[in-house]
């Protein structure tokens, strides 16, 4: 996998449903703070455990089965507790398709590497903002002013270093960007940790949802975004 450069050129990926402007992809790569924070820029080198950790757009030169790997890998925690999901089991062309049709961004691993290295295991982490989804979705994703994201995943050998609250941070400012007032996400009813995980980052319950493709109830949750003053 070629790490590219610090900041990238990305398409633009589909407005939200909802969304009132589409601002362009986020500018160039700067020196950041821990992982933490609600203002974190989307494209940051953030340095954790020793390691430094870069969020940005997804590129073209990405190779998708790393990510697959990894989502597989996140997700067997919820596989073992004999739930479905989907990121869980999906294979690389449905990879594929999540990750083109909303803007997909990455946490990457950028310790050692220089740019020209190819090292799938430096993805870390994964987030889409605006997925389009093929079934029919809750009431709530599609109400004005409302984005949403979708597989969140961070490497098990990676959690609890702030990569997650990373990555919702990055489709927080993005969806505010976009002019939306509300992002919301789904997840499993029966992951009590998650749900708490996603509270702390203060969001809140407001819908159910039953997937064709999974075994179980899903939570909608939305957190409340903080508008972007314009320029
Ligand atoms: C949820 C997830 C993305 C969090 O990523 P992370 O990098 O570990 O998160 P951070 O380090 O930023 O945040 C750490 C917080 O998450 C909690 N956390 C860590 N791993 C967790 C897990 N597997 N499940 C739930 N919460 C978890 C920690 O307790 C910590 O909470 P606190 O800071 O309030 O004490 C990650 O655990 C993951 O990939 N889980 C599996 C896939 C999944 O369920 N995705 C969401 C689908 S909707």
């Amino acid at each position: 996998m070629n790490i590219g450069p610090t900041s990238t050129q990305h398409p633009q990926a589909p407005a939200a449903a909802g969304a009132t402007s589409s601002a362009p992809p986020s500018g160039p790569a700067v020196t950041g703070p821990a992982v933490t924070g609600s203002a974190a820029p989307a494209d940051a080198l953030r340095p954790y455990r020793g390691r430094t950790i870069l969020v940005r757009r997804l590129s073209e030169q990405d190779p998708v089965p790393a990510i697959t790997a990894l989502l597989h890998r996140a997700y067997a925690k919820q596989v073992k507790m004999g739930l479905r999901p989907l990121a869980g089991r999906q294979d690389d062309s449905v990879t594929r398709r999540r990750i083109h049709s909303g803007e997909c961004s990455l946490a990457i691993d950028t310790s050692g590497l220089t740019p020209a290295d190819t090292f799938d295991g430096a993805i870390v982490g994964v987030i889409i903002l605006n997925e389009i989804e093929p079934d029919n979705g809750p009431d709530w994703f599609t109400r004005p002013g409302v984005a949403s994201f979708s597989q969140l995943a961070v490497d098990p050998a990676a959690q609890g270093a702030g990569i997650g609250r990373a990555l919702l941070a990055t489709v927080e400012r993005r969806a505010a960007e976009l002019g939306n007032t509300e992002l919301g996400l789904s997840m499993a009813e029966p992951d009590v940790q998650l749900r708490q995980f996603y509270q702390r980052s203060g969001y809140r319950i407001v819908a159910t949802w039953k997937w064709p493709y999974t075994n179980y109830l899903s939570l909608i949750l939305s957190k409340s975004l903080t508008p972007v003053p314009k320029a």
